[in-house]
């Protein structure tokens, strides 16, 4: 298997979230009990990938490096690029061009959430021959990438925020790519908006015919943060099943240890550091139950 590396986008103006976004970066808001840039990077850690790039404004840098460190204390590898204009999600590729190197890459926008088996994820870093994206039925496909099929799956178009959808397929935020990926970032021409298009990627990928869309299966949630609204309802969808099961969602202490990122000293060690809070707490139960298993 190719080693795979990842980027997590997590800069833009956040414009539709104002006034939460005008002095906190909108992956940095909560959702419930986190901030929500734990839920990318929990995806991440969860589907193997220890060697991270976030790529984020100049503005929001050091707050995600305050937050989120050097990753070492979870046993990943978290280095930081700063975009200085939001040009379009293909530019993480250019950005992360010296970080990427001679591997693959798995981006995630920052303000994605997903919740569920991540199998769909593993198997897709593990056979991705081009780009390997998915497809996910949701009501407002115009509000996303969306990507049509034909009666046998082949894919007929992939269109940026149609005005009129031809199909109900949008494009979430999570992609795989191969090296490829980089002179292809390279290549493009922004849009009539100005941005390298995420889609126009997608788009060379099937003229090539190394594209690859995986329909997502409805035992995986994919929560938008797009506005108030959706932001609030990730949330209460966080809540809602942390509260049933007593367990808490993208926890990256928990995540680590399970992983084996992190052995039980050093879990031990992060335990002592962490401020008398509900999460702590959480924690110290994770690890007696994981201890006396
Ligand atoms: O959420 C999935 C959708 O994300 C896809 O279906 C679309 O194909 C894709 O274009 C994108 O659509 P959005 O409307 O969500 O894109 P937006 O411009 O809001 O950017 C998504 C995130 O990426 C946002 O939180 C900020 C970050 N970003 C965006 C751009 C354009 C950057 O960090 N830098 C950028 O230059």
């Amino acid at each position: 298997m190719q080693k795979t590396k990842a980027i997590i986008l997590a800069g833009g103006n956040g414009t539709r979230l104002y006034p939460l976004t005008s002095i906190v970066s909108k992956q940095l808001q909560p959702v419930y009990d986190k901030p929500m840039i734990y839920y990318p990077l929990a995806t991440l850690m969860l589907s193997g990938i220890k060697d991270i790039l976030l790529i984020t404004t100049p503005h929001d840098a050091p707050h995600f490096k305050s937050l989120l460190g050097d990753g070492s204390q979870w046993g990943i590898s978290l280095s930081y690029v700063e975009q200085h204009e939001p040009k379009g999600i293909a530019e993480a590729f250019i950005y992360g061009k010296e970080f990427i190197g001679s591997d693959q890459v798995c981006l995630i926008l920052g303000d994605n959430l997903f919740y569920g088996k991540l199998d769909f994820l593993r198997n897709a870093i593990q056979n991705n021959k081009g780009a390997t994206i998915f497809g996910y039925p949701v009501q407002d496909p115009e509000r996303y990438g969306v990507v049509e099929f034909d009666a046998n799956g082949t894919v007929l178009s992939i269109e940026e925020k149609p005005s009129h959808p031809k199909s109900q397929y949008a494009i979430p935020g999570l992609y795989v790519f191969d090296n490829r990926v980089i002179s292809i970032a390279e290549h493009l021409k922004p849009s009539d908006r100005g941005e390298l298009e995420i889609t126009d990627v997608q788009k060379e990928y099937l003229s090539l015919n190394a594209l690859q869309v995986e329909k997502m299966g409805r035992g995986i949630a994919w929560l938008d943060t797009g506005t108030p609204e959706s932001l609030l309802e990730a949330g209460e969808f966080i809540h809602a099943i942390e509260k049933r099961q007593n367990l808490k969602i993208a926890c990256l202490e928990e995540i680590a240890l399970r992983m084996g990122y992190i052995d039980s000293t050093l879990f031990e060690h992060l335990l002592l550091k962490l401020p008398k809070s509900s999460y702590k707490e959480y924690c110290a139960r994770v690890f007696n139950e994981i201890q006396s298993a």
